[in-house]
């Protein structure tokens, strides 16, 4: 039996990057769901206070997992049965998130982390997770005009062991990975983006 599936496309980066704005306008383009992690369900708009607001300092695994248990909670309440209807769906950070985070920027440990993904998430994988890299020197000048969240007061070494990261796993998995250079005009970018994604079947309505 063919299982009617729409496309799961993510987008990821450092704050700053741009991702939130091209996954926005991916997801008009194309019909599709756009969410958001950490924070696009009930429980995860909890759990996102609990990571992002100033309060007393976290381990880095507790972090780690707060963000796979409003991951675990996002696939299945939303993102699994999206795509099982045939819609697409665009999320603004997925896995690879807490991999370049928790894992490249904090320090905990890969293997950990992966088998984690797995529980957290089985196999719901996204078809293409597209990178929006660009220099810490752009990221920090478009961050100025935001108010900061913990993690985007962190420091440069933090953002560079996290950009190392993404580009690590980008390496690693070409196949559904696309890195683009994000420091260009937000339409120009949306054009490089739109040229990978035409690529994807859209499921029903693409
Ligand atoms: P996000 O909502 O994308 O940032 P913004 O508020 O700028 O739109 O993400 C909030 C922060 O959470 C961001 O600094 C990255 C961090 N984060 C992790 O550290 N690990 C994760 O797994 C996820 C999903 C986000």
């Amino acid at each position: 039996m063919i299982v009617r599936r729409g496309a799961f496309v993510v987008f990821e980066g450092i704050d700053g990057c741009g991702k939130s704005t091209q996954a926005r306008r991916a997801a008009r383009e194309r019909g599709a769901l756009l969410t958001f992690e950490p924070g696009d369900t009930a429980l995860g708009a909890d759990l996102r206070r609990w990571l992002l607001d100033a309060g007393p300092p976290m381990a880095p695994a507790t972090e780690a997992l707060l963000m796979l248990a409003d991951r675990s909670h996002h696939v299945h309440t939303v993102i699994e049965p999206a795509l099982a209807r045939g819609d697409a769906v665009v999320s603004d950070r997925f896995f690879a998130s807490t991999l370049a985070y928790q894992g490249y920027g904090r320090g905990v440990d890969l293997e950990d982390l992966e088998a984690a993904t797995d529980l957290a998430i089985g196999s719901c994988r996204p078809d293409l997770t597209v990178w929006l890299d660009v220099s810490l020197e752009v990221a920090n000048e478009r961050r100025a005009r935001d108010a900061r969240d913990r993690f985007e007061s962190a420091d440069l070494d933090f953002h560079e062991r996290v950009r190392v990261g993404y580009a690590a796993l980008a390496a690693r998995d070409p196949d559904h990975w696309t890195v683009i250079d994000a420091e260009g005009d937000e339409d120009d970018v949306a054009r490089m983006v739109a040229g990978h994604l035409d690529a994807l079947s859209w499921g029903d309505h693409g």
